[in-house]
């Protein structure tokens, strides 16, 4: 049998070049190896979304983004997190075997509490029960399909050692296993993707280049890489280039290294490294907005796929809650 790789996806944003190279293509790579279970963490994005209309269309949008990156939904079961009321009650019960201190511990809800404690309010202000309880949601969200793998990145790992925390708790109890210890799977190989400003591209940061915006607007984008000031006639460095690292994502290396030589040539001003760099990002993402493009134009078709996915994957998660009622006495 193969392993299952599972992973949730925030639908907090608009998806941008930095979601596509580090999350959308290392995670349809691994479905090719492994069983692949992927859905959109809607209950989860809750937390923080709190405008119905903004949260419904970043379900779709992210959904549809991930289809026309190439996820086959008859391959990969691909579903809503809202639509596995097994979660929850899976949630429930591992809550029994979560210790508070082990969720004061986690990164976000500390990086609250000091941001909190730094503008002298109350340290808990803002925070959520959701936010507070995150962690334990995403440990079901992972133990109920009994995943063996999780693609994530480095952020994200302590939240999976926090599942594995959890299920180890659980198991210990009962003297069996009950659930599956999940293993995360950070690729190291992963490239970190530049923002417009240099800094690692996210949206946090402001800094993202969209991966579904109009021509007109990707051209603006780029244009507005942050470079030094270097004038157009001096040879430039194409390894301290964040133009140049963008670049090298999308193309192989005869064109690398053709872009290389005028950089150090010199001659060619900033704005032109930037008009290759947008003829070679459209090139790539052109094909894929098109595909996105019919996806979001037919909805309810969208919603089908989703739904359809729910479908396979409830009678799975639905074992995993029942094998631990069993274990509980609840049954
Ligand atoms: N917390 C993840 C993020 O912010 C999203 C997520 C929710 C997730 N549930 C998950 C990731 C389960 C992996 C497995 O990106």
């Amino acid at each position: 049998m193969k392993k299952i790789s599972l992973t949730g996806i925030k639908p907090t944003g608009d998806l941008h070049i930095g979601n596509y190279f580090g999350a959308i293509r290392p995670a349809l790579e691994l479905a090719k190896e492994y069983d692949a279970r992927y859905f959109i963490a809607d209950y989860h994005a809750l937390n923080t979304m709190k405008k119905p209309e903004e949260l419904n269309s970043t379900i779709r949008h992210v959904a549809a983004g991930w289809l026309a990156s190439g996820l086959d939904p008859e391959k990969v079961i691909f579903y809503r997190q809202s639509s596995i009321p097994e979660t929850f009650e899976l949630t429930t019960m591992l809550m029994a075997f979560t210790s508070k201190g082990l969720m004061n511990r986690a990164h976000a809800y500390k990086a609250a509490v000091q941001e909190n404690s730094e503008k002298g309010d109350d340290t808990d202000a803002g925070v959520n029960m959701g936010l507070f309880t995150y962690p334990v949601l995403m440990a079901a969200d992972i133990i109920i399909f009994d995943s063996d793998v999780v693609p994530v990145g480095k952020d994200q790992v302590q939240h999976i050692e926090m599942a594995q925390d959890i299920a180890q708790s659980v198991n210990a109890n009962y003297g069996k296993q009950v659930l599956k210890i999940p293993q995360a799977a950070v690729q190291e190989s992963v490239a970190v993707v530049p923002g417009l400003d240099g800094r690692k591209m996210s949206k946090s940061y402001g800094n993202t280049i969209p991966l579904f915006a109009p021509e007109k607007t990707l051209h603006k984008t780029i244009m507005r890489i942050v470079t030094n000031s270097q004038s157009l006639e001096e040879p430039k460095d194409p390894d301290t280039c964040q133009i140049f690292q963008l670049y090298k994502l999308f193309t192989q290396a005869e064109e690398q290294d053709a872009l290389a030589k005028r950089y150090r040539a010199g001659g060619m001003g900033w704005g032109e490294a930037k008009e290759e760099l947008f003829r070679v990002v459209n090139r790539t993402i052109a094909p894929i907005k098109e595909q996105y493009d019919a996806i979001m134009a037919d909805i309810p078709a969208l919603d089908k796929i989703l739904e359809q996915g729910a479908q396979k994957a409830r009678p799975i998660a639905a074992a995993t809650v029942n094998r631990f009622r069993k274990a509980a006495g609840i049954d």
